[in-house]
C-alpha cells in the first residue's frame, strides 16, 4: 500500500512548488535561506512569485527530506540528478539520502523515484521509511559510527533502496555513507543499514531487529 498523498501544489509565473507536509522534518532550509517565499506566518506560506524562480529553485533542493519539489515554467533546467549518491547519517536522527534514489519492493517493484529523502532509522516514524521526526520524542541515540568496512569507489547511477519487512534497508548501488563529524564511513556497492533504531554496530544492521521485535512493512 502506497503512502497516503499528501503532496499539495504552489503555483507560480515561473515555477511551481510542491510540499508534502508528511516529509518535512522541520530542517528550517526553507525558510531560512528564502523568508520572502517561505514563511510560515503568510496564507499560503509558499508563495513562489516572491523571489526570483532560479532562487527557489535553489532553496528548494536544499531540502532535506524531498518536501519541497520545484517545476520550472520557464526557460530554467529542472533539479539536476546529484553525480554522487550520498547517505549522510545525522547524529541522533535520520539518513539523508541523495542521488537517483528508487525505494523498490523486495520483488522488485518500483515503489518511488527521488533524489532526496530522509528515512528513518530509530524505527519509531509514523511515515516509514521516511522520517518524521520521531526520533526527537524516542531519544534515539546513533552513537559512534562503526569503522572497519570495505572501502571501494563510490559515486552516481542508480541508488536502489530496499527497506526490508520487519528489517533494515538494502541497498545497492555507488553508495558513499558519510558522517557529518568523521568523513566517509562507507564507500561501496552494496550495504544494510539499521532501521530499527537498535544496533549495536550503528550505522549497520547486526541483525538485532531479530530479537526487539522490530516491525515495519516494507512500504
Ligand atoms: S527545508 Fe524541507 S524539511 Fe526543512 S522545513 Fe523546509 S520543507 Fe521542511
Ligand atoms: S534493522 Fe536494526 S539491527 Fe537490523
Amino acid at each position: 500500500m502506497s503512502p497516503k498523498q499528501t503532496r499539495r501544489n504552489y503555483r507560480g509565473r515561473a515555477i511551481d512548488v510542491s510540499y508534502d507536509v508528511r516529509r518535512c522534518i522541520h530542517a528550517a532550509e526553507c525558510v531560512r535561506g528564502l523568508p520572502s517565499t517561505f514563511n510560515r506566518q503568510h496564507v499560503p506560506w509558499i508563495e513562489p512569485n516572491r523571489s526570483p524562480p532560479a532562487d527557489v529553485a535553489n532553496v528548494v533542493m536544499r531540502c532535506p527530506s524531498g518536501a519541497l519539489r520545484f517545476e520550472r515554467k520557464d526557460a530554467g533546467l529542472p533539479e539536476p540528478i546529484a553525480a554522487r549518491n550520498t547517505i549522510t547519517l545525522v547524529k541522533n536522527g535520520p539518513l539523508y539520502v541523495r542521488g537517483e534514489v528508487k525505494i523498490v519492493s523486495a520483488q522488485g517493484e518500483i515503489l518511488h523515484r527521488d533524489t532526496r529523502i530522509s528515512l528513518c532509522r530509530c524505527g519509531a516514524s509514523n511515515n516509514k521509511p521516511f522520517c518524521d521526526n520521531s526520533h526527537i520524542a524516542s531519544g534515539f541515540k546513533s552513537g559512534q559510527p562503526t569503522a572497519g568496512h570495505r572501502v571501494e569507489m563510490g559515486m552516481g547511477g542508480t541508488l536502489q533502496i530496499t527497506p526490508t519487512e520487519n528489517g533494515p534497508y538494502q541497498m545497492l548501488g555507488n553508495i558513499e555513507l558519510i558522517d557529518a563529524a568523521e568523513g566517509i564511513v562507507f564507500r561501496g556497492k552494496m550495504i544494510r543499514l539499521c532501521r530499527c533504531g537498535a544496533s549495536g554496530e550503528m550505522p549497520f544492521c547486526d541483525n538485532s531487529h531479530l530479537h526487539n521485535g522490530f516491525e515495519a512493512r516494507s512500504w
